[in-house]
Protein backbone atom coordinates (compact mmCIF):
# COMPACT_ATOMS: atom_id res chain seq x y z
CA UNK A 1 0.00 0.00 0.00
CA UNK A 2 1.27 3.64 -1.14
CA UNK A 3 1.54 6.33 1.66
CA UNK A 4 -0.41 9.07 1.31
CA UNK A 5 2.34 11.60 2.60
CA UNK A 6 5.64 10.73 1.77
CA UNK A 7 8.42 13.31 3.82
CA UNK A 8 11.40 13.81 1.42
CA UNK A 9 14.00 15.10 3.88
CA UNK A 10 18.15 15.43 4.05
CA UNK A 11 18.20 17.62 0.83
CA UNK A 12 21.67 19.91 1.07
CA UNK A 13 19.95 22.21 -1.50
CA UNK A 14 16.37 22.21 -2.52
CA UNK A 15 15.40 24.90 -5.74
CA UNK A 16 11.49 25.52 -5.02
CA UNK A 17 11.68 28.46 -8.02
CA UNK A 18 9.66 30.20 -5.68
CA UNK A 19 11.01 33.05 -4.38
CA UNK A 20 9.03 33.38 -1.14
CA UNK A 21 9.92 29.95 -0.22
CA UNK A 22 13.79 30.20 -0.08
CA UNK A 23 16.29 32.49 -1.06
CA UNK A 24 17.31 34.10 -4.48
CA UNK A 25 15.12 33.95 -7.87
CA UNK A 26 15.19 30.21 -7.43
CA UNK A 27 13.61 30.63 -3.74
CA UNK A 28 16.30 28.13 -2.79
CA UNK A 29 16.37 26.20 0.93
CA UNK A 30 19.16 24.96 2.18
CA UNK A 31 18.87 21.50 4.73
CA UNK A 32 15.23 21.06 3.11
CA UNK A 33 12.46 19.23 3.10
CA UNK A 34 9.21 18.28 0.94
CA UNK A 35 5.68 16.37 1.83
CA UNK A 36 4.21 14.94 -1.01
CA UNK A 37 0.56 13.99 -0.45
CA UNK A 38 -0.47 12.27 -3.37
CA UNK A 39 0.72 13.71 -6.60
CA UNK A 40 1.09 17.26 -4.96
CA UNK A 41 3.81 18.76 -3.23
CA UNK A 42 1.97 19.79 0.57
CA UNK A 43 4.76 21.47 1.71
CA UNK A 44 8.55 22.90 1.43
CA UNK A 45 11.18 24.25 4.09
CA UNK A 46 13.60 23.39 6.17
CA UNK A 47 13.92 20.20 7.56
CA UNK A 48 13.90 21.42 11.24
CA UNK A 49 10.15 22.43 10.36
CA UNK A 50 9.18 19.25 8.79
CA UNK A 51 5.43 18.23 9.54
CA UNK A 52 5.52 14.05 10.93
CA UNK A 53 4.13 12.21 7.80
CA UNK A 54 3.03 8.09 6.75
CA UNK A 55 6.62 7.60 5.44
CA UNK A 56 9.83 8.96 4.87
CA UNK A 57 13.00 8.98 2.33
CA UNK A 58 16.11 10.08 3.20
CA UNK A 59 17.68 11.89 0.17
CA UNK A 60 21.27 11.49 1.27
CA UNK A 61 22.76 15.29 1.29
CA UNK A 62 21.67 15.30 -2.44
CA UNK A 63 20.47 18.59 -3.83
CA UNK A 64 16.52 18.87 -5.47
CA UNK A 65 15.23 20.36 -8.27
CA UNK A 66 11.75 20.54 -9.98
CA UNK A 67 11.16 17.86 -12.57
CA UNK A 68 12.93 19.29 -16.01
CA UNK A 69 10.37 20.95 -18.41
CA UNK A 70 10.80 19.76 -21.99
CA UNK A 71 8.50 22.11 -24.50
CA UNK A 72 9.67 21.45 -27.28
CA UNK A 73 10.64 18.07 -28.61
CA UNK A 74 9.68 16.07 -31.67
CA UNK A 75 9.49 11.93 -30.92
CA UNK A 76 6.81 11.04 -33.24
CA UNK A 77 9.67 9.86 -36.08
CA UNK A 78 10.66 6.56 -37.15
CA UNK A 79 14.77 5.70 -38.44
CA UNK A 80 17.54 7.70 -37.41
CA UNK A 81 20.07 10.71 -39.56
CA UNK A 82 23.24 9.38 -37.87
CA UNK A 83 25.32 9.59 -41.48
CA UNK A 84 23.62 12.97 -42.17
CA UNK A 85 25.38 14.25 -38.63
CA UNK A 86 28.73 12.27 -39.82
CA UNK A 87 27.92 14.41 -42.85
CA UNK A 88 27.56 17.95 -40.95
CA UNK A 89 31.00 17.31 -39.06
CA UNK A 90 32.77 16.58 -42.38
CA UNK A 91 31.41 20.07 -43.63
CA UNK A 92 28.23 19.91 -45.10
CA UNK A 93 25.62 22.58 -43.64
CA UNK A 94 22.28 21.76 -41.85
CA UNK A 95 18.99 22.68 -44.31
CA UNK A 96 15.64 21.50 -43.25
CA UNK A 97 15.58 18.76 -46.51
CA UNK A 98 16.97 16.18 -44.03
CA UNK A 99 12.92 16.23 -42.60
CA UNK A 100 11.64 14.09 -45.98
CA UNK A 101 14.20 11.33 -44.77
CA UNK A 102 12.38 11.40 -41.71
CA UNK A 103 9.12 11.64 -43.33
CA UNK A 104 9.31 8.32 -45.79
CA UNK A 105 10.66 6.51 -42.71
CA UNK A 106 7.62 7.47 -40.53
CA UNK A 107 5.20 6.85 -43.19
CA UNK A 108 6.22 3.36 -43.18
CA UNK A 109 6.37 2.44 -39.85
CA UNK A 110 3.09 0.98 -38.00
CA UNK A 111 1.65 3.11 -35.25
CA UNK A 112 3.06 0.13 -32.66
CA UNK A 113 6.08 0.83 -33.68
CA UNK A 114 5.81 5.04 -33.50
CA UNK A 115 4.28 4.28 -29.65
CA UNK A 116 7.47 2.11 -29.31
CA UNK A 117 9.75 4.78 -30.17
CA UNK A 118 8.28 7.41 -28.54
CA UNK A 119 7.79 5.43 -25.06
CA UNK A 120 12.31 4.64 -25.62
CA UNK A 121 12.50 8.19 -26.01
CA UNK A 122 10.22 9.26 -23.14
CA UNK A 123 11.82 7.08 -20.77
CA UNK A 124 15.06 8.56 -21.36
CA UNK A 125 13.72 11.83 -20.68
CA UNK A 126 12.73 10.66 -17.58
CA UNK A 127 15.89 8.94 -16.53
CA UNK A 128 17.43 12.58 -17.12
CA UNK A 129 14.90 14.16 -15.20
CA UNK A 130 12.40 15.22 -17.55
CA UNK A 131 8.99 14.79 -15.87
CA UNK A 132 6.91 16.84 -18.50
CA UNK A 133 7.29 16.50 -22.35
CA UNK A 134 5.95 18.16 -24.98
CA UNK A 135 5.92 16.81 -28.13
CA UNK A 136 5.23 17.42 -32.24
CA UNK A 137 4.02 15.83 -34.77
CA UNK A 138 5.00 16.81 -38.31
CA UNK A 139 7.10 13.87 -39.90
CA UNK A 140 3.53 12.42 -41.39
CA UNK A 141 2.40 15.16 -43.35
CA UNK A 142 -0.66 13.52 -44.18
CA UNK A 143 -4.25 13.92 -42.93
CA UNK A 144 -4.03 9.95 -41.77
CA UNK A 145 -0.35 10.33 -40.83
CA UNK A 146 -0.56 13.31 -38.83
CA UNK A 147 -3.96 12.54 -37.10
CA UNK A 148 -2.35 8.78 -36.23
CA UNK A 149 0.72 10.47 -34.59
CA UNK A 150 -1.28 12.73 -32.25
CA UNK A 151 -3.09 10.08 -31.11
CA UNK A 152 0.04 8.59 -29.81
CA UNK A 153 1.32 11.12 -28.32
CA UNK A 154 -2.34 12.39 -26.47
CA UNK A 155 -2.11 8.82 -24.92
CA UNK A 156 1.26 9.42 -23.61
CA UNK A 157 1.44 13.63 -22.66
CA UNK A 158 -0.90 15.97 -22.50
CA UNK A 159 1.74 18.56 -24.40
CA UNK A 160 0.71 17.54 -27.73
CA UNK A 161 1.46 20.02 -31.13
CA UNK A 162 -0.17 19.97 -34.36
CA UNK A 163 3.20 20.68 -36.81
CA UNK A 164 1.55 19.68 -40.14
CA UNK A 165 3.42 22.83 -41.29
CA UNK A 166 6.94 20.98 -40.66
CA UNK A 167 7.58 21.50 -44.27
CA UNK A 168 5.65 21.27 -47.65
CA UNK A 169 4.42 17.56 -48.28
CA UNK A 170 6.36 16.40 -51.10
CA UNK A 171 3.14 15.43 -53.38
CA UNK A 172 2.98 19.18 -53.06
CA UNK A 173 6.58 20.49 -53.99
CA UNK A 174 4.85 22.16 -56.68
CA UNK A 175 1.93 23.78 -55.15
CA UNK A 176 2.67 24.63 -51.58
CA UNK A 177 -0.31 26.93 -50.95
CA UNK A 178 -2.48 23.80 -51.75
CA UNK A 179 -0.24 22.07 -48.61
CA UNK A 180 -1.34 25.05 -46.17
CA UNK A 181 -5.48 24.80 -47.48
CA UNK A 182 -4.79 20.80 -46.63
CA UNK A 183 -3.15 21.97 -43.46
CA UNK A 184 -6.07 24.33 -42.52
CA UNK A 185 -8.42 22.53 -43.26
CA UNK A 186 -9.26 18.36 -43.39
CA UNK A 187 -6.02 18.45 -41.55
CA UNK A 188 -6.24 20.30 -38.73
CA UNK A 189 -9.87 18.75 -38.73
CA UNK A 190 -8.58 15.33 -37.84
CA UNK A 191 -5.60 16.53 -35.44
CA UNK A 192 -7.50 19.40 -33.36
CA UNK A 193 -9.17 16.91 -31.13
CA UNK A 194 -5.71 15.26 -30.11
CA UNK A 195 -3.87 18.33 -29.95
CA UNK A 196 -3.25 21.29 -27.22
CA UNK A 197 -1.25 23.59 -29.36
CA UNK A 198 -0.68 24.58 -33.24
CA UNK A 199 3.35 25.24 -34.81
CA UNK A 200 4.66 26.02 -38.09
CA UNK A 201 8.27 26.12 -39.32
CA UNK A 202 8.57 29.60 -39.92
CA UNK A 203 12.10 29.81 -42.66
CA UNK A 204 12.66 29.87 -45.51
CA UNK A 205 12.50 26.29 -47.30
CA UNK A 206 9.42 25.60 -45.22
CA UNK A 207 6.76 28.43 -44.75
CA UNK A 208 6.49 31.98 -44.86
CA UNK A 209 5.38 35.00 -42.76
CA UNK A 210 1.64 34.97 -44.60
CA UNK A 211 1.23 31.13 -44.30
CA UNK A 212 2.79 30.67 -40.87
CA UNK A 213 -0.21 33.27 -39.85
CA UNK A 214 -2.58 31.58 -41.85
CA UNK A 215 -1.57 28.18 -39.82
CA UNK A 216 -1.56 29.61 -36.61
CA UNK A 217 -4.49 31.64 -37.14
CA UNK A 218 -6.60 28.14 -38.18
CA UNK A 219 -5.51 26.29 -35.22
CA UNK A 220 -6.63 28.99 -33.01
CA UNK A 221 -10.06 28.94 -34.37
CA UNK A 222 -10.05 25.11 -34.16
CA UNK A 223 -9.43 25.94 -30.08
CA UNK A 224 -5.29 25.38 -29.96
CA UNK A 225 -2.53 27.30 -28.56
CA UNK A 226 -0.06 28.99 -31.33
CA UNK A 227 3.56 28.09 -30.99
CA UNK A 228 6.20 28.77 -33.71
CA UNK A 229 9.79 27.84 -34.84
CA UNK A 230 11.18 31.04 -35.58
CA UNK A 231 14.38 32.75 -36.60
CA UNK A 232 16.12 28.86 -36.75
CA UNK A 233 18.77 29.44 -39.78
CA UNK A 234 17.73 33.18 -41.00
CA UNK A 235 16.49 36.22 -39.88
CA UNK A 236 12.86 36.49 -40.72
CA UNK A 237 8.89 37.43 -39.68
CA UNK A 238 8.54 34.69 -37.19
CA UNK A 239 8.94 36.12 -33.62
CA UNK A 240 6.99 38.91 -34.64
CA UNK A 241 4.47 37.19 -35.47
CA UNK A 242 4.47 34.98 -32.44
CA UNK A 243 4.67 38.54 -30.24
CA UNK A 244 1.44 39.84 -32.37
CA UNK A 245 -0.62 36.70 -32.12
CA UNK A 246 0.24 35.91 -28.01
CA UNK A 247 1.68 32.70 -28.96
CA UNK A 248 3.22 31.05 -25.84
CA UNK A 249 6.65 30.76 -27.51
CA UNK A 250 9.01 31.08 -30.04
CA UNK A 251 10.98 28.55 -30.53
CA UNK A 252 14.81 28.57 -31.41
CA UNK A 253 15.29 32.75 -31.90
CA UNK A 254 18.60 32.28 -33.04
CA UNK A 255 18.71 35.04 -35.87
CA UNK A 256 16.96 38.13 -33.69
CA UNK A 257 17.54 41.39 -35.25
CA UNK A 258 17.26 44.51 -32.22
CA UNK A 259 13.23 44.67 -33.05
CA UNK A 260 12.93 40.97 -32.55
CA UNK A 261 14.43 41.10 -29.28
CA UNK A 262 12.17 44.19 -28.20
CA UNK A 263 9.58 42.47 -29.14
CA UNK A 264 10.16 39.48 -26.77
CA UNK A 265 11.17 41.56 -24.28
CA UNK A 266 7.70 43.64 -24.37
CA UNK A 267 5.47 40.84 -24.26
CA UNK A 268 7.57 39.55 -21.11
CA UNK A 269 5.79 42.62 -19.25
CA UNK A 270 2.45 41.38 -20.06
CA UNK A 271 0.21 38.03 -17.93
CA UNK A 272 1.14 35.88 -20.69
CA UNK A 273 4.25 36.28 -21.83
CA UNK A 274 5.53 34.86 -25.06
CA UNK A 275 8.91 33.25 -24.19
CA UNK A 276 11.88 32.65 -25.97
CA UNK A 277 12.27 28.93 -26.26
CA UNK A 278 16.23 28.15 -26.95
CA UNK A 279 17.37 24.94 -28.15
CA UNK A 280 20.92 24.64 -27.77
CA UNK A 281 21.05 21.37 -28.76
CA UNK A 282 20.58 22.00 -32.30
CA UNK A 283 23.34 24.42 -32.49
CA UNK A 284 25.59 22.12 -31.17
CA UNK A 285 24.44 19.23 -33.68
CA UNK A 286 24.23 21.52 -36.35
CA UNK A 287 27.66 23.58 -35.68
CA UNK A 288 26.19 26.41 -35.77
CA UNK A 289 25.69 29.71 -34.07
CA UNK A 290 24.40 29.64 -30.30
CA UNK A 291 21.15 31.67 -30.07
CA UNK A 292 22.42 34.84 -27.89
CA UNK A 293 20.63 34.32 -24.28
CA UNK A 294 22.02 37.22 -22.67
CA UNK A 295 21.05 40.22 -24.96
CA UNK A 296 17.57 38.11 -24.27
CA UNK A 297 18.00 37.91 -20.81
CA UNK A 298 19.51 41.57 -20.40
CA UNK A 299 16.08 42.87 -22.53
CA UNK A 300 13.88 41.21 -20.46
CA UNK A 301 12.54 38.58 -21.93
CA UNK A 302 11.27 35.47 -20.91
CA UNK A 303 13.82 32.66 -21.36
CA UNK A 304 13.32 28.99 -21.43
CA UNK A 305 15.70 25.94 -22.73
CA UNK A 306 14.17 22.75 -24.42
CA UNK A 307 15.87 19.93 -26.44
CA UNK A 308 14.37 20.08 -29.27
CA UNK A 309 14.51 16.28 -29.11
CA UNK A 310 14.60 14.89 -33.17
CA UNK A 311 16.65 12.52 -35.61
CA UNK A 312 17.82 15.96 -37.62
CA UNK A 313 18.96 18.90 -36.25
CA UNK A 314 19.27 17.75 -32.16
CA UNK A 315 19.14 14.23 -31.22
CA UNK A 316 19.09 14.71 -27.48
CA UNK A 317 16.97 14.00 -24.93
CA UNK A 318 18.98 15.39 -22.18
CA UNK A 319 18.00 18.66 -20.40
CA UNK A 320 21.02 18.82 -18.14
CA UNK A 321 23.14 18.30 -21.32
CA UNK A 322 21.22 22.07 -22.49
CA UNK A 323 21.74 23.73 -19.56
CA UNK A 324 25.80 22.83 -20.01
CA UNK A 325 25.49 24.17 -23.42
CA UNK A 326 23.27 27.02 -22.45
CA UNK A 327 26.02 28.37 -19.52
CA UNK A 328 28.69 27.41 -21.55
CA UNK A 329 27.98 28.84 -24.87
CA UNK A 330 25.24 31.11 -24.68
CA UNK A 331 26.11 33.58 -21.66
CA UNK A 332 23.55 31.79 -19.42
CA UNK A 333 24.22 31.61 -15.17
CA UNK A 334 24.16 28.54 -13.76
CA UNK A 335 20.94 29.49 -11.89
CA UNK A 336 19.43 31.01 -14.87
CA UNK A 337 19.95 28.03 -17.17
CA UNK A 338 18.28 26.20 -14.38
CA UNK A 339 15.43 27.64 -14.19
CA UNK A 340 14.91 28.05 -17.92
CA UNK A 341 15.21 24.14 -18.35
CA UNK A 342 11.96 24.62 -15.47
CA UNK A 343 10.01 27.48 -14.72
CA UNK A 344 10.91 28.91 -18.02
CA UNK A 345 9.62 25.44 -19.59
CA UNK A 346 6.56 25.85 -17.72
CA UNK A 347 6.13 29.39 -18.32
CA UNK A 348 6.21 28.42 -22.53
CA UNK A 349 3.58 25.58 -22.25
CA UNK A 350 1.54 28.13 -19.81
CA UNK A 351 1.34 26.10 -17.11
CA UNK A 352 1.75 27.09 -13.23
CA UNK A 353 1.60 23.48 -11.73
CA UNK A 354 5.06 22.49 -12.84
CA UNK A 355 8.32 23.84 -13.13
CA UNK A 356 8.65 24.89 -9.13
CA UNK A 357 7.73 22.76 -6.21
CA UNK A 358 5.61 24.75 -3.36
CA UNK A 359 2.70 24.19 -1.99
CA UNK A 360 -0.03 22.83 -4.64
CA UNK A 361 2.00 22.23 -7.53
CA UNK A 362 2.53 18.87 -9.23
CA UNK A 363 5.38 16.47 -7.28
CA UNK A 364 7.70 15.98 -10.05
CA UNK A 365 10.96 16.37 -8.18
CA UNK A 366 14.75 14.93 -9.36
CA UNK A 367 17.35 14.64 -6.62
CA UNK A 368 20.69 14.68 -8.59
CA UNK A 369 23.87 13.87 -6.46
CA UNK A 370 25.55 16.61 -6.32
CA UNK A 371 25.83 19.55 -3.40
CA UNK A 372 24.49 22.37 -5.84
CA UNK A 373 22.65 22.58 -8.93
CA UNK A 374 25.27 24.67 -10.04
CA UNK A 375 26.99 20.83 -10.72
CA UNK A 376 24.62 20.61 -13.55
CA UNK A 377 26.69 22.74 -16.02
CA UNK A 378 29.79 22.67 -13.70
CA UNK A 379 29.91 18.16 -14.75
CA UNK A 380 28.79 17.90 -18.09
CA UNK A 381 27.91 14.48 -19.32
CA UNK A 382 27.75 13.43 -16.02
CA UNK A 383 24.87 11.48 -14.88
CA UNK A 384 23.34 13.35 -11.63
CA UNK A 385 19.90 12.49 -11.76
CA UNK A 386 19.38 9.57 -8.92
CA UNK A 387 15.71 10.04 -8.43
CA UNK A 388 12.84 10.90 -9.93
CA UNK A 389 9.17 11.58 -9.03
CA UNK A 390 6.52 12.61 -10.90
CA UNK A 391 2.66 13.14 -9.86
CA UNK A 392 3.95 11.75 -6.51
CA UNK A 393 5.48 8.74 -7.79
CA UNK A 394 8.99 7.95 -7.27
CA UNK A 395 9.43 6.28 -11.16
CA UNK A 396 13.30 6.46 -10.79
CA UNK A 397 15.53 5.15 -7.63
O1 LIG B 1 13.28 22.10 -34.76
N1 LIG B 1 13.14 23.30 -37.58
C1 LIG B 1 12.45 22.40 -37.91
N2 LIG B 1 12.34 21.21 -37.32
C2 LIG B 1 13.31 20.56 -36.52
C3 LIG B 1 14.28 19.80 -37.34
C4 LIG B 1 13.71 18.57 -37.82
C5 LIG B 1 14.62 17.71 -38.60
O2 LIG B 1 15.71 18.10 -39.09
O3 LIG B 1 14.21 16.54 -38.75
C6 LIG B 1 13.97 21.56 -35.60
O4 LIG B 1 15.18 21.77 -35.66
FE1 LIG C 1 11.84 21.87 -33.44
Amino acid sequence: MTARTTLISNIASLVTNDPSLGAGPLGTIPDAAVVIEDDRVAWAGPTSRAPATDSHHDAGGRTAVPGFVDSHSHLLFAGERGQEFADRMAGRHYTAGGIRTTVAATRAATGHQLARTLDRHLAEMLRQGTTTAETKSGYGLTVEDEARALKVAAERTEEVTFLGAHVVAPEFTEAPDRYVELVTGPMLDACAPHARWIDVFCEKGAFDGDQARAVLTAGRRRGLLPRIHANQLSYGPGVQLAVELGAASADHCTHLTDADVDALAQAAGGPEPTVATLLPGCEFSTRSRYPDARRLLDAGAVVALATDCNPGSSYTSSLPFCIALAVREMGMTPDEALWAATAGGAAALRRSDIGRLAPGTRADLVLLDAPSPLHLAYRPGVPLVTDVWRRGRHLIH
